[in-house]
């Protein structure tokens, strides 16, 4: 998977996504990610991004023309590796016609990240880890000039209902969850193990050594070694803990399965 990400802060990415397993995740080549400085786009002599909004109101809004030409640039240079046998025979421009047309993205997919957009959860990051070329924009300020969503934007997404100064940290949640989700990024024990509980259950309580921590003590059912009783265990703890926590998942999973 390809992460293009547009932003007036560049500089917050790397501590996060040079770090642990998104790390990893790009060493091992299952992900580039690549920041954009929408400042480097824009062609204002003073290299703005932003400007007054038309009929009044308080605070700017970030200006078209750098969004898009930042996107039109990143489009253009899509090309994804081909691979035969695992190993890589070609790199393939991702189809998508050009911005100007106004037609939205076939091979890219075009991300806002805004508190108007619709809240992320996990089957948003499943869905979304599929994709071959995802375009991330860190919206700012009092908002964006409206044609940016009507053009170039595929879907626009907020991490929840609470104001955050601009769409950057959203952005890092939102890659790291997918990230994740990529075959082959987690160890596949760990994943296919998580993935039947995914977005259904909380997890069951976890410990670890010693056995009696300042006599306090892990439940006696985890020391049996009948792995059986274990797992049924931990399947009512989950359940117990989601009834008690966040009954509304279990809502959920029924409403699905009707
Ligand atoms: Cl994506 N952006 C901003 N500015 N605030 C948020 C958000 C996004 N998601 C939740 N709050």
């Amino acid at each position: 998977m390809r992460i293009d990400i547009i932003t007036i802060f560049p500089g917050m990415f790397a501590p996060v996504l040079n770090e642990s397993i998104v790390k990893r995740a790009q060493e091992k080549n299952k992900v580039k990610i690549k920041i954009h400085d929408l400042r480097e786009f824009t062609q204002d002599k003073h290299n703005k991004v932003d400007d007054r909004p038309f009929g009044g109101g308080s605070g700017m809004v970030l200006t078209a023309q750098p969004i898009f030409d930042a996107v039109a640039k990143i489009k253009s240079q899509s090309h994804l590796p081909v691979r035969q046998a695992g190993k890589v025979i070609t790199h393939k421009r991702i189809p998508t016609p050009p911005i100007a047309s106004g037609a939205k993205s076939q091979g890219s997919k075009v991300v806002l990240l805004c508190p108007q957009g619709k809240i992320f959860d996990q089957a948003m990051a499943k869905k979304l880890s599929k994709e071959k070329h995802l375009i991330f924009i860190c919206g700012h300020y009092e908002g964006i000039d409206e044609r940016v969503r009507e053009i170039v934007v595929d879907e626009e997404i907020s991490i929840g209902d609470y104001v955050l100064t601009g769409g950057e940290l959203p952005a890092m949640v939102v890659v790291d969850a997918i990230v994740r989700l990529i075959p082959g990024v987690l160890g596949d024990k760990n994943s296919l193990n998580f993935e039947s509980f995914e977005g259904n259950l909380l997890e069951y309580p976890q410990y670890t050594r010693p056995a009696n921590f300042r006599g306090n003590k892990v439940p006696g059912v985890l020391l049996c070694g009948d792995h059986k009783k274990i797992a049924s265990w931990q399947k009512a703890e989950a359940l117990k803990r989601t009834k008690t926590r966040r009954p509304d998942l279990l809502t959920v999973k029924k409403q699905r399965r009707q």
